[in-house]
């Protein structure tokens, strides 16, 4: 009887071990599957990625290249695209919606537009953007190590005298910094508002066909190092966030009048 217990006892252990193997067998296939089909996708939102992008769009700056260049390198788009939309499903339906359609409402990147004029439409199909953002969303763009602009930028900014903007553009400028003067807003979604408001507003200067020259250079150098914490501002996920980011982009507009005055 003994006996017999111990031999059932030992085979339903057995047993219950093989189940588990099996199971596990069926997790790990289950999740390598997965894995595998996400490759496969990357491998194709790569794909598509060189064939209808990669004719303007170089991966990274390539300053011997700087002639041949028609569009911003990828790696910055993605940077920007990521600072304002961190979530995949935004940064997905951001870059999607941008293709499909290139408007001024939309730029995020309003020195490149001026730069290289805005960019055509690809009207190539939602499922094959959607592929294509899903790869630039993963891609390990860091491997080419980071593209920060350098800071000699800042050092020369200094000594540059003061530009005439147009009244109209120092007078909005100026809104802008009043409007970030509001502290302690009600939600994260008032500060994204803020953020999208400001940036429009420095969107416009940066478009102004007015400026052209040492001026725009100011103008685009003046942004530039406000760029990232606008697009920070317009994607925050807390009012904690949302303080940070709103003082840290007042402290930089408030130094607007010493680099621009008015037009008498
Ligand atoms: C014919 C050239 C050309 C092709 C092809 C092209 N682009 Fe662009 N792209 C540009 C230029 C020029 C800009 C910069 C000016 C601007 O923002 O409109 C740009 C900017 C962008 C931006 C940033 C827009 C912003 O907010 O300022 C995104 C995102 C982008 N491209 C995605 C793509 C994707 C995805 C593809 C492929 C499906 C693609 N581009 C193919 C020329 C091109």
């Amino acid at each position: 009887m003994k006996n017999l217990l111990l031999i059932v006892g030992l085979s339903v252990l057995i047993i219950s071990c093989r189940e588990d193997n099996q199971n596990d067998k069926i997790s790990i296939s289950k999740n390598t599957q997965n894995e595998m089909a996400k490759i496969g996708q990357q491998q194709e939102g790569k794909k598509l990625f060189k064939q209808y992008c990669m004719a303007c769009h170089f991966i990274k700056p390539d300053p011997s290249k700087r002639d041949q260049m028609t569009a911003p390198p990828i790696i910055r788009v993605v940077q920007h695209y990521k600072g304002t939309h961190s979530e995949r499903k935004d940064f997905v339906n951001a870059v999607v919606n941008w293709a499909n359609k290139p408007n001024n409402d939309a730029v995020l990147m309003p020195g490149a537009t001026r730069k290289f004029g805005l960019m055509p439409p690809m009207p190539i199909g939602n499922k094959k953007l959607e592929k294509i953002a899903d790869y630039l969303f993963d891609a390990n763009f860091e491997k080419f190590g980071n593209f920060k602009h350098k800071n000699h930028r800042k050092a020369n900014f200094k000594q540059i005298e003061k530009q005439t903007l147009d009244t109209k553009d120092i007078n909005q400028l100026h809104q802008a910094v009043s409007l970030l003067q509001k502290s302690n807003l009600q939600s994260p979604s008032a500060y994204r508002q803020m953020g999208e408001k400001v940036f429009k507003i420095a969107k416009n200067i940066l478009l102004n066909k007015n400026y052209e020259g040492k001026t725009l250079q100011q103008i685009q150098m003046f942004f530039h190092q406000i760029e990232e914490d606008m697009h920070r501002l317009m994607s925050v996920k807390n009012n904690n966030e949302g303080e940070k980011y709103r003082k840290i982009v007042l402290k930089k507009l408030q130094k607007f009048d010493e680099f621009f005055i008015p037009k008498e």
